[in-house]
């Protein structure tokens, strides 16, 4: 695991987009492992200032996101899909047809886990999966338990995820309980993983990560065991970490 210490949010952003778009520039073709949630936002919004410059083309990238909130429409203003179309995919050159989420609106869940695990097996590694981290260690949806997920599965949102999501719903009951989550194996599959982290409030799920057991009691430190893993955290977020 590679540690890449930045000042604050926006200097993990910078960084993020910066190897996101090496990745773009060295393979056009690049398939990339997305997240939402307010930690990618910065990135994103990097990535698209640089492809409105020219620097970054998207046109023949394919991406694959993490996780969808079971039973919302795509159209909804809280599904993923929405959070990817109005802070990224609107803004650059890719195919909308190259995007792909989790159908949230699908809610025959067996049916929707291979659909979404044949996608992924289809393209074998992902070149690089971009992941934040839930305050609780989650990766994806994968949430804290007693063995860590293999493929696509409909997970119970456990109530620290409730909790730390409902900011972006007018009430805490508003928050789905259940979603769609890419499973721990394709996010290891990934060839380079990129984890990016911000705030206080990660600083015990950041420690955990990368100093603790690998457990799926904290889902983030099997990436521990990744071969090509790199950490980008602020300094908040690495609080509780040893300086060196
Ligand atoms: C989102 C996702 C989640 C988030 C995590 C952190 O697609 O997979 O694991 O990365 O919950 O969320 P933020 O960035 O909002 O703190």
């Amino acid at each position: 695991m590679r540690l890449i210490r930045t000042t604050d949010y926006n200097d993990m952003s910078r960084k993020v987009a910066n190897i996101i778009s090496a990745q773009v520039i060295l393979k056009p073709k690049s398939s990339l492992g997305l997240a939402t949630g307010s930690t990618p936002i910065g990135a994103y919004q990097q990535l698209v200032r640089w492809y409105e410059k020219g620097d970054v083309d998207f046109s023949e990238v394919c991406t694959y996101n993490l996780d969808e909130y079971y039973g919302l429409l795509p159209s909804d203003p809280h599904s993923y899909r929405h959070f990817m179309d109005t802070n990224f995919f609107d803004h650059i050159n890719i195919r909308r047809e190259n995007t792909f989420v989790p159908d949230g609106a699908n809610l025959d869940r067996e049916a929707e886990c291979a659909r979404y695990d044949a996608l992924l097996q289809a393209v074998g590694h992902l070149d690089l999966q971009l992941l934040g981290i839930g305050r609780n260690g989650h990766i994806g949806f994968n949430e804290p338990g007693e063995v860590f997920s293999k493929g696509t599965h409909c997970v119970d949102l456990s109530q620290s995820t409730i909790e730390a999501n409902s900011r972006l719903f007018g009430s805490i009951d508003d928050v789905p309980r259940r979603a769609y989550s890419m499973g721990v194996q394709a996010i290891m599959n990934a060839r380079m993983i990129l984890l990016a982290a911000s705030g206080e409030d990660k600083a015990q799920a950041v420690h955990d990560m990368i100093f603790g057991p690998v457990t799926p009691r904290c889902t983030a430190s099997i990436l521990q065991l990744h071969t090509n893993c790199v950490v980008v955290a602020d300094r908040d977020a690495l609080s509780l970490c040893p300086q060196a």
